[in-house]
């Protein structure tokens, strides 16, 4: 059993790929800190974990902040005496918006929620772990990822740059023992987001055609357990009858 920490940032409602994440997470052993802007959830979330024998801190902040992702190292730092052994990168609210109807600020939303949230975290996690002997970051995308596909061209604009901040950081902290993975989930997660806002297309695909957060979670897992003389840096999963 791991006796460090895992720092996930983007935990929303349950259920949800964030929400999976820490459930597993605690379930190995780790002292789960679970991020979102909305307190209380992630303390929500926390309280439950530890109901049922694990450990769990809820934390609020907004990843597009600086500060607050520096004061969430922090918070780990202080509460465990060293680093994450884990993080994902797991923010990520998708603009979908035909192209016209898109005005800049939606533009510099989807930039700022991927790309400078996964900066600050990246650079975070980077400039902590690899003095602390590595661990592992890993960095969740979308179909978005690689398929820029209207109404989703802001989403996907910044989606493909957090996978290229991925494989930018992979490349230059691999080495120094920070495992950096990017996961791409191509199709929809059976959680809250698709269930609430898009029940019809839920409905259609039905629990086989979507992808289990539970299931997404274990492959996170095993990345964190690779032994490092096989490190995966591309991760893309799908249910099995997804066209693609
Ligand atoms: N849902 C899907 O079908 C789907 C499909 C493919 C890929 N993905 C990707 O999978 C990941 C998780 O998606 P999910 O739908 O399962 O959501 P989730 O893990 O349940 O929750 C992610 C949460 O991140 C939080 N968040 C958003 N902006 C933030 C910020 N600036 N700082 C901190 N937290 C923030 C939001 O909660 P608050 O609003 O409470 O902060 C959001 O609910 C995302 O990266 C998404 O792009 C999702």
């Amino acid at each position: 059993m791991e006796t460090r920490a895992a720092l996930i940032i983007g935990v929303g409602a349950e259920p949800g790929l964030g929400a999976s994440l820490c459930r597993r997470f605690a379930r190995e052993g780790l002292h789960v800190f679970a991020c979102g802007r909305t307190a209380p959830r992630v303390e929500g979330l926390a309280a439950s974990i530890r109901a049922s024998g694990g450990r769990a801190t809820g934390f609020a902040a907004d990843a597009t902040r600086a500060g607050d992702v520096a004061t969430l190292f922090d918070l780990v730092q202080g509460e465990t005496g060293s680093p994450p052994a884990l993080v994902v990168f797991n923010v990520g609210n998708a603009v979908v918006r035909p192209f016209l109807e898109l005005d800049p600020d939606h533009f510099e939303q989807a930039f700022r929620t991927s790309c400078l949230a996964g900066f600050h975290v990246g650079q975070q996690a980077a400039g902590r772990m690899v003095p602390a002997g590595g661990g592992t970051l890993v960095f969740t995308g979308a179909t978005a990822s690689e398929k820029a596909r209207p109404p989703f061209t802001a989403f996907a604009v910044a989606k493909h740059g957090l996978r290229a901040l991925a494989h930018g950081l992979a490349r230059e902290f691999g080495p120094q023992g920070l495992h950096v993975a990017h996961v791409l989930v191509d199709g929809l997660i059976a959680g809250d987001q698709a269930l609430s806002r898009m029940p019809a297309l839920a409905d259609r695909l039905g629990a086989d055609g979507m992808l289990d957060p539970d299931a997404i979670a274990d492959s996170y897992w095993h990345l964190h357990n690779q032994h490092r003389s096989a490190w995966t840096l591309e991760l893309d999963l799908r249910p099995y009858r997804e066209s693609f």
